[in-house]
């Protein structure tokens, strides 16, 4: 059904980058911006490594992304253990639910994640098909893979006949738990996991968070940080690997006050969504603005939609592309086991499109699971408004001498539990006492219960205020799969004659030459200006380390290049690793110290003195000078 507001529109389904034609793949290996992990043994699928240039770029879009939410929002940064006990992941669920299914090649036992299996089952046959109906047919299977439960998943797997790449039949599909079992210690008993998410750490430590900020609510609480996966058959390159760095954000919320007083400042944003009855229905993307979604109930609240807006502006300033970004709603059956609602920024890549940030609505879920599990009751305290209430409630009276006869050295895990149960868990507790005995789980222990050990009664009491436990909003942004997404959606080729005609002597190759292009902001880029001596001379050399310190007095960073390679050559490898500006000292400098500045993209060239140049740069790498501007104002002489 078409929405009421907005308008719908069609979007892209393939970026239109040949990674391997365009000569992309091999620019980010050969010059060692990402590859391959361990190669010189033959490689492991899913591990890579980041070399200087994807190091310095990962590092600036970190920094940005501290300034834009850590910043900017006042939230608590914290740097936690990647190690986990096992009884963590225990109370989050990831022990019993974080798994994907996967089936397995007869014969060779080779493994495949089955919806994506499916997935490339189905897109085969409808390349194949003419009739429009099956065709079709085919289209809505794709677009429900995300949301068949794991039965469907299988009968579907089953009614297309899905087999392997290798054509050979697949077991149906079982679930595998993707993270990686670790033990602690020497004794090998004591069972862990590498975490699968930053986000357990900020929970587990929720008290000392609350305490920090004096226990008042909203707070947020954000890691930068490595998270591991075991995933099943990563074949998409950086996207799907099996250690990679996270930045997540946990908003903690009380769970009827989710407005938000900085709403405001997006809610005129209009950006792409894909809601679940879009995806369902049109197949078109929903173009609204935020405040319409929030308003008809398409993002359930508005710190939901504060934070999307907050990532589509980190997004886009960070160099994705407005037309190559949008927000897809998790389907029904899609939705991770502790999240009520999730929004996944996904962008768009030469493997289509794909999620590179998830904001979910987490509810109470993992803080009730740590209070019932551990010795903690996670849980914020607010006083009521409009002073003391008295209210009927259910009081817990512990019989001490005979719980601790029959607990022992559990008894003291009796307390918290019981703090933590809220007004429905004392009903479900006293009623199970009624019917002679209570199994509990507290600290991570069963305990048996009976009537005498525990009266629960009403009263009639005083109080000023009550506990609860806060709602969590998270955003959750991976690092690698975004930054991935940067460098193909600003990488393209070009002729360069001038390259060529430099390049080689052979007159026959000029215009031949397809030449690289990392357009990466400046921000972004991995080193902000290249410095060129013309021509590898003594007299141009001794200039260079005046220009570099007064470049790193303004804190901008440099690459010189003094091989004394054409000059064409050598810009074009600063162009290829995303080096926006490029000066050059020649002749001219010696005669009247200016130098030449030219830009990547547009590769103009404008002559500088040398006193400006820092500052100019600054101003340009910084947002404040435009280079078009700067070229129209005809401040500085032009160079050919
Ligand atoms: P997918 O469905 O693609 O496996 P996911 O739903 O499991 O992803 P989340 O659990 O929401 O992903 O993780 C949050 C973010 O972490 C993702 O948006 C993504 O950017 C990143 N991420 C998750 N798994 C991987 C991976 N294997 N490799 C790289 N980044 C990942
Ligand atoms: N913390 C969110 C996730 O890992 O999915």
């Amino acid at each position: 059904m078409q929405a009421s507001f907005g308008e719908e529109i069609p979007f892209q389904s393939k970026l239109g980058l040949d990674r391997e034609a365009s000569g992309f793949s091999s620019t980010i290996t050969r010059r060692f911006v990402i590859a391959p992990s361990f190669s010189i043994y033959g490689g492991v699928a899913g591990l890579y490594d980041y070399g200087p240039v994807g190091c310095a770029v990962k590092a600036n879009l970190l920094n940005r992304w501290r300034s834009h939410f850590i910043i900017e929002e006042d939230m608590l940064e914290v740097d936690c253990s990647c190690v986990t006990p096992e009884a963590v992941l225990e109370a989050s669920g990831h022990v019993a639910k974080f798994q994907d299914l996967m089936v397995k090649e007869e014969g060779t036992g080779t493994c495949f994640r089955a919806d994506h299996l499916l997935e490339e089952h189905m897109e085969k046959l409808m390349e194949k098909e003419k009739n429009e109906d099956k065709k079709k047919e085919y289209a809505a299977v794709v677009a429900r893979i995300d949301d068949f439960s794991p039965l469907e998943l299988e009968e579907t797997m089953a009614k297309y006949r899905v087999l392997s790449p290798e054509g050979k039949p697949v077991s149906a599909p079982f679930p595998f738990n993707l993270m990686f079992a670790i033990s602690i210690g020497p004794t090998g008993m004591y069972k862990g996991f590498l975490r699968p998410e930053t986000a357990q750490s900020i929970f587990t430590n929720f008290k000392r968070l609350l305490e920090f900020q004096g226990g008042k609510l909203p707070f947020a609480a954000a890691q930068i940080g490595r998270a591991f996966r075991n995933e099943i058959a990563p074949r998409s390159g950086v996207l799907r690997v099996r250690e990679f760095e996270m930045c997540e954000i946990e908003h903690f919320v009380k769970e009827n006050e989710k407005s938000h007083p900085k709403f405001v400042t997006v809610k005129d944003i209009k950006l792409p969504l894909f809601p679940q009855e879009q995806q369902l229905g049109s197949g078109k993307l929903l173009s609204c603005t935020l405040g319409e979604a929030v308003e008809h109930g398409i993002i359930a609240n508005e710190t939901l939609g504060y934070f999307i807006g907050r990532t589509y502006l980190f997004l886009t300033e960070s160099g994705v592309k407005t037309d190559k970004i949008r927000f897809r709603q998790h389907m029904k059956n899609e939705m991770a086991h502790y999240a009520c609602d999730c929004w996944d920024a996904e962008m768009l890549t030469s493997y289509g499109w794909i999620e590179c940030v998830g904001i979910a609505d987490r509810s109470c879920f993992d803080l009730s699971q740590h209070s019932m599990k551990s010795n903690e009751t996670l849980v914020a305290y607010e006083q009521y408004k409009d002073g003391p209430r008295v209210v009927e409630a259910l009081e817990v009276e512990v019989n001490k001498g005979l719980v601790g006869k029959a607990l022992r050295g559990d008894a003291k895990l009796l307390a918290p539990y019981i703090e933590s149960l809220d007004e429905a868990g004392k009903i479900a507790l006293k009623q199970e006492l009624e019917s002679g005995q209570a199994k509990i789980t507290a600290g991570g222990k069963e305990l048996t219960l009976t009537p005498e050990m525990l009266t629960i009664k009403k009263v009639e009491k005083k109080v000023s205020g009550e506990n609860f436990f806060p709602h969590v909003i998270e955003p959750s942004f991976g690092v690698g799969r975004i930054l991935y997404a940067i460098l193909e959606q600003n990488f393209y080729t070009r002729e360069d004659s001038a390259a060529a005609a430099a390049d080689e002597k052979d007159k026959s190759k000029k215009g031949d030459v397809k030449r690289a292009v990392l357009s990466l902001p400046p921000h972004l880029a991995p080193v902000q200006c290249s410095v060129l001596p013309l021509l590898d001379k003594d007299e141009f050399n001794a200039i260079i380390p005046r220009i570099v310190s007064s470049l790193k007095a303004e804190r901008l960073s440099t690459k010189v290049d003094s091989t004394g390679q054409a000059i064409g050559r050598r810009y074009a490898r600063t162009d290829e690793i995303g080096i926006p500006f490029g000066i050059t000292i020649d002749h001219q400098t010696l005669e009247n110290d200016t130098v030449t500045l030219r830009e990547r993209d547009t590769t103009a060239q404008l002559r500088v003195p040398i006193a400006e140049l820092a500052l100019l740069i600054r101003d340009l790498c910084e947002g404040r000078q435009a280079w078009q501007a700067l070229l129209d104002s005809k401040k500085y002489p032009h160079h050919q």
